[in-house]
């Protein structure tokens, strides 16, 4: 591939086109940290040159060597023929600009819980001080958890998942950002084998995709764990069951909030009454509810 093209497409900047071109070509489908070949081939550039992708644009003019276009071409091919998501073959993935060790135990992270979150909920939390006690449930690689400590620092985390190796990886990933002391892991489903407590918050980005979508899911998407994808007939199993118990884990004035992706209209006629709210997540305006305790019948 890469490695028979002339001399002129040998610049980093070129390469950038060419495995953009290669990708296109192939037909493949994005959603797993890029949204689109262009994206797709800065990454994989980058990572096979020893770059993170920020830094890929000033380099744009160097001249790639042999060794590292073997590595595009490598990756290349690998990305083509086993329609595994990028994330998968370099072993980790970005989430609003933080990075994550990832690998097959777990899905790519994307939730987009990550920027509102960053940003403390604003304005639906006034005092981010206040908030000590936060719960992640579903956590696989741990972002979403990782990324709750580093906005919320006066926060305890505690991160769910029922897959012991889904969180085999967490671990990795918290020990990564220095965290074990305030992101705690824990084999559960769901509330189930918690101890009895009550958080400030509780952030979800549970398997949500319905037994429709899940016929017809892109190849990539076949390539991360079911466990983590399907939520049921119509996507909302687990929603139903973290929303049911909730109010045993919120504190008075606290908050959930829950990704249901696509599901937005299920989730209306499921739940007329509820005050809920939909956060402005910028690329899915749609996806992410927030409901505050008073709305889950406490006071
Ligand atoms: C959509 S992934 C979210 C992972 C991570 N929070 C993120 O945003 O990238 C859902 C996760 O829920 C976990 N899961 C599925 N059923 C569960 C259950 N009953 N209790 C706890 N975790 C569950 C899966 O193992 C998977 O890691």
């Amino acid at each position: 591939m890469v490695k028979r093209v002339p001399e002129k497409y040998q610049t980093l900047g070129d390469l950038v086109t060419l495995t953009e071109r290669q990708l296109r070509a192939a037909k493949l489908s994005y959603g797993h940290g890029t949204l689109n070949a262009r994206d797709e081939a800065a990454w994989l550039v980058s990572h096979a040159v020893g770059l993170e992708p920020d830094e890929l644009v000033e380099s744009f003019l160097r001249v790639a060597s042999q060794r590292e276009i073997n590595r595009i071409d490598s990756l290349i091919r690998q990305r083509i023929n086993t329609r595994k998501p990028l994330a998968y073959l370099v072993g980790e993935a970005w989430l609003s600009g933080y990075k994550f060790i990832v690998d097959q135990r777990v899905i790519v992270p994307r939730s987009f819980i990550a920027e509102p979150l960053l940003e403390c909920f604003s304005p639906w939390i006034a005092r981010p001080g206040s908030v000590k006690r936060i719960l992640d449930l579903c956590t696989g690689s741990g972002c979403l958890a990782i990324l709750a400590a580093i906005a919320f620092p006066k926060a305890q985390v505690i991160a769910v998942d029922i897959s012991k190796r889904a969180l085999t990886l967490a671990r990795k990933n918290v020990k990564a950002y220095g965290l074990d002391r305030r992101v705690k892991l824990i084999e559960s489903d769901l509330y189930r084998s918690l101890p009895k407590q009550k958080f400030d918050l509780i952030i979800s980005n549970p398997p949500y995709v319905d037994a429709r979508s899940m016929k017809r899911l892109p190849e990539e998407y076949r390539r991360e764990p079911a466990l983590a994808l399907y939520g049921g007939k119509d996507g909302l199993d687990l929603v139903d069951r973290i929303l049911g118990d909730a109010a045993n884990y919120l504190k008075n004035k606290g908050n959930i909030v829950i990704e249901v992706g696509h599901n937005r209209a299920a989730f209306e006629r499921r739940y007329p009454g509820m005050n809920a709210i939909w956060l402005d997540s910028g690329d899915d305006p749609d996806g992410l509810v927030w409901i505050e305790s008073c709305n889950l019948g406490l006071t």
